[in-house]
């Protein structure tokens, strides 16, 4: 699969087959992580690997932040069966130390946010499926992982073969309304 089709057709998978993913699969993923880049090489991102049922479980209940989704009508992350289901769960942290706050803007998000990517589009590239999960309960996540007070966690990705076949996902806006030529606006 060529860059900019894997880019075209990765999709949010929520829903996993029990089927297990292959460790070499994994370590390509965690590879292509790796190679991100990052705010002047400091490479701030790690990964909590679960494959413990109980573990999974429980970050599946912990995607609810009820603060959150109540006020949306909605009774569960749409994640949530999935992060239980998935025989893989990376837990993405990032260390705000290791990595630039300039005016403001902390890159290590951003650091993160691009080491995501490279997890999601390798992990499809694979064959497999994958989702970002950017809601849950923090604190009761780095208390059970274990992730000291100072490391922030990004986001949960459950890794699995897909229940079933994506179809089309949302639509994204047109670029006439995204790109702007010489100045804004
Ligand atoms: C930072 C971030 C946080 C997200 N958090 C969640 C989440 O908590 N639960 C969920 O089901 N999907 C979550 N998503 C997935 C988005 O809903 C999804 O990417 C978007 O609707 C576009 O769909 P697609 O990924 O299938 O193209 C998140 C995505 C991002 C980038």
């Amino acid at each position: 699969m060529d860059l900019f089709e894997a880019i075209r057709t990765r999709r949010s998978i929520r829903r996993f087959q029990e089927r297990d993913v292959e460790e070499e699969k994994l370590q390509q993923i965690l590879e292509s992580v790796r190679w991100a880049p990052s705010w002047a090489n400091l490479q701030c991102w790690r990964f909590v690997v679960v494959r413990n049922r109980e573990t999974r479980q429980r970050l599946s209940d912990l995607s609810y932040v009820e603060s959150f989704f109540a006020p949306l009508g909605y009774k569960a992350n749409p994640a949530k069966k999935g992060i239980a289901e998935a025989p893989v769960v990376v837990v993405l942290c990032a260390d705000p130390k290791q990595s630039g706050n300039l005016w403001d803007q902390p890159y290590y998000m951003t650091d993160a946010g691009i080491a995501a990517q490279n997890l999601m589009l390798t992990t499809h590239a694979l064959g497999l499926g994958t989702v970002f999960v950017g809601v849950f309960d923090e604190e009761k996540v780095k208390s059970l992982l274990n992730i000291p007070a100072e490391i922030r966690v990004v986001g949960i990705f459950p890794i699995g073969y897909p229940l079933s076949e994506k179809k089309e996902g949302p639509d994204r806006k047109p670029l006439s309304e995204l790109v702007f030529n010489e100045q804004w606006g």
